[in-house]
């Protein structure tokens, strides 16, 4: 990917982390069921030192640093300073001291080798700007028999908290030709293409599986047209170009299409995410 391509995706993100900031707890709690698949799938557990990729505005290292206790020990990074300022600050306010932050991108950490017994990414492989240095890098610093657990989104149709808003803008800003290999929310969406990619950085025992699970939230249809629309740069670049009466339009069509979402002020939407996982090899070549 090209310099000034990489610097766009991070440039979004630094847009984007006011609203991920803003809405940390939502996010904290729409996607916990994540967290745990990621705990459970590197079998993390009380004295660990792991590693957080793309930790965002702060998970899952949070609650990973409950999960590892006193004895362990979490090191998050991201390439994105807003990122790691609101990731901070909410450490800071959990009175957390097992916890440091790091702003680096994925492909270059300032670690050395071996470590880490474990590394994680909640939704963030999606967005290396070079996934195969990336991989090689994390795997680099984990320590021999090492886990590293990727979770990432499965197809957009299985996820209608994206494609309902997709679906209707669409029909307002036409859609421009994908490239399935562009950072995106859906690039490791086919099945087997970020396990192929991991076991080519040299991973051994690389696995994948579907998690199926509910994005829920205690937040009503006109909260979660605000969410999606501020947590996005897509949703949010393509909402710039429309003219005030169809971003009305295409509220009212979302918010139309959604409610089938929603019951007594609360969202749940059936979603569904890629957990792919492997190990450094004991034996170095
Ligand atoms: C969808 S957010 C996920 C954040 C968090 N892990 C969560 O699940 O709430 C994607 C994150 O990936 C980060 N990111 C973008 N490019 C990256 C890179 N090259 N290396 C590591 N993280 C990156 C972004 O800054 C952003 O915080």
């Amino acid at each position: 990917m090209a310099s000034e391509d990489a610097d766009q995706v991070l440039a979004a993100w630094e847009t984007s982390s006011q609203y991920w900031n803003k809405h940390q707890a939502l996010i904290e709690k729409m996607y916990a069921p994540l967290t745990r698949a990621l705990i459970d799938e590197a079998q993390i557990v009380a004295g660990q030192s792991v590693l957080d990729i793309g930790g965002g505005a702060g998970e899952p290292s949070l609650t990973i640093a409950h999960v590892v206790g006193p004895s362990g020990h979490v090191t998050y990074t991201d390439p994105t300073a807003g990122m790691v300022k609101a990731a901070r600050e909410e450490s800071e306010r959990r009175v957390l001291t097992n916890l440091e932050f790091h702003q680096h991108p994925a492909e270059k950490l300032p670690f050395a080798n071996y470590s880490f017994d474990v590394a994680v990414g909640r939704l963030s492989a999606m967005f290396f700007s070079d996934v195969s240095t990336a991989l090689r890098e994390i795997l680099r610093v984990v320590k021999p028999g090492g886990c590293v657990a990727l979770v990432v989104w499965a197809d957009r149709e299985l996820n209608p908290f994206f494609s309902v808003i997709t679906q209707i803008l669409d029909q307002f800003v036409p859609a421009e030709p994908e490239d399935e290999d562009a950072p995106a929310a859906f690039r490791f969406a086919r099945p087997e293409k970020l396990a192929k990619l991991l076991e080519e950085a040299g991973a051994v025992e690389v696995k994948e599986r579907a998690l199926e699970f509910a994005t829920k939230a205690p937040i009503d249809v006109g909260q979660f047209w605000e969410l999606r629309t501020e947590m996005s740069d897509t949703f949010r670049t393509k909402i710039a170009k429309l003219a005030p009466s169809e971003v009305t339009a295409v509220r009212e069509a979302v918010q139309k299409a959604a409610a089938i979402y929603f019951k007594s002020g609360s969202m749940s939407f059936p979603s569904q995410v890629l957990i792919v996982s492997g190990r450094k090899t004991v034996v170095e070549e």
